[in-house]
């Protein structure tokens, strides 16, 4: 049985977390930590967990709890993954960090664009960047795991393949995303009002949102050459779900059949990676509470680009499923323990 901690528990991360270890029969959570919280039963702070999560939650004591775990989850906002790590790795257990402080190699850029000092950059070339279908093998024996963001899940699972075979000018790259609101996190947000959300669509961080660098270090190792992208993310008035729409301008001539068969090709035998056949196109509710990756590829002949789309459940394979997966493929058990089946509809 792996041993589970959780710190930053009661985030909408840490109880999707909950959820999907508490049906995972390799994985037992043994400590759930929280500030706001401490000694409150679990469920209480997220009923639907009732009968299915008796731990309460506990302050965080960090050597006691890295002791008690072979591995810890961080569902916490960014800055704070640092000092766990360093203690996670000091005991020689394991972290999958599901905040950017790992996901990016240069330590300059993380300080650019979350603006705070990296105090653990002597850990940062130990540590895997957490796409699971891309770097299972370095997953496997990693000490500190790098769960990617949400966007950068969707969009890098939607480009790898164009990318790794060369069949699109990267300088030209547009990705235009749509995201639920609990992308933002439990906090309390003006901007995540059920009034300020509801009936609108708007556009957030233009040209400036913090998963551009994490997308673009991934797409250049990707090509081999620096990408830039243009990353527009915009609010829509639901819970969960994220869709991407990339443009990508084609090298050769392909038609959407062709491009459909690199991409069944790339992705043979993944277990979370669905290819949609011509004439269906991913859309958020298909994924709802999955840990799915929904691909369409649409050739546009006319202007010579592709349209890629891709869906996930921001909260599944954008955050938690996903750090599930690294988990079991770190721990080598069934990478799908805890995660299969569909997702909810309607
Ligand atoms: N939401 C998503 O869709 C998503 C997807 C991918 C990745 N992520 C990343 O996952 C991490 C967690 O996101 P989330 O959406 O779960 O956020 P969240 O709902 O805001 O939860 C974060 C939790 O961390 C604890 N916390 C907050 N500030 C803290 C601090 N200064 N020190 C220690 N603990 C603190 C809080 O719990 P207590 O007050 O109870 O301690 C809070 O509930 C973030 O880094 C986020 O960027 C989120």
């Amino acid at each position: 049985m792996i041993k589970v901690g959780i710190i930053g528990a009661t985030g909408y991360t840490g109880a999707e977390l909950v959820r999907l270890l508490s049906r995972h029969t390799g994985a037992a959570i043994v400590a759930l930590t929280s500030r706001s919280y401490p000694g409150e039963p679990f469920w209480r702070v997220y009923p639907h967990l009732k009968e299915h999560v008796d731990l309460a939650c506990e302050d965080l004591d960090l050597p006691a709890l890295v002791n008690r775990c072979d591995v810890v989850f961080t569902a916490l906002p960014h800055g704070h993954a640092m000092e766990v790590a360093r203690e996670v790795v000091r005991q020689g257990k394991r972290l999958i960090d599901l905040g950017a402080d790992f996901r990016l190699q240069d330590p300059a850029v993380y300080e650019r664009w979350y603006g705070v000092t990296h105090t653990a950059a002597d850990l940062l070339p130990g540590a895997v960047y957490g796409l699971s279908e891309l770097y299972r093998d370095r997953i496997r024996e990693a000490r500190i795991v790098a769960n990617p963001g949400c966007y950068p899940t969707a969009t890098l699972l939607a480009l790898a393949p164009l990318l790794r075979r060369g069949l699109v000018d990267p300088a030209g790259i547009i990705v235009d995303a749509k995201s639920g609101v609990s992308g933002a996190g439990r906090k309390l947000d003006l901007r995540a009002h059920f009034s300020e959300v509801n009936e609108n669509v708007r556009a957030y961080a233009v040209a400036s949102h913090r998963h551009t660098p994490e997308i673009e270090q991934a797409l250049s190792a990707l090509a081999q050459v620096p990408v830039t992208i243009s990353f527009t993310p915009h609010l829509i008035p639901m819970t969960r779900g994220i869709l991407v729409t990339i443009y990508a301008p084609l090298r050769q001539e392909m038609t959407t059949g062709g491009l459909l068969e690199v991409y069944t090709a790339f992705y043979a035998g993944e277990p979370f990676v669905r290819i949609l056949p011509e004439g269906i196109l991913p859309q958020t509710k298909a994924v709802f509470g999955s840990n799915y990756c929904d691909i369409g590829v649409v050739a546009d002949t006319r202007t010579g680009r592709v349209v890629v789309l891709a869906a996930v459940d921001n909260l599944v394979k954008g955050a938690s499923g996903q750090a599930v997966q690294n988990m079991n493929i770190m721990f080598g058990v069934d990478e799908t323990a805890g995660l299969s089946g569909p997702g909810i509809y309607p």
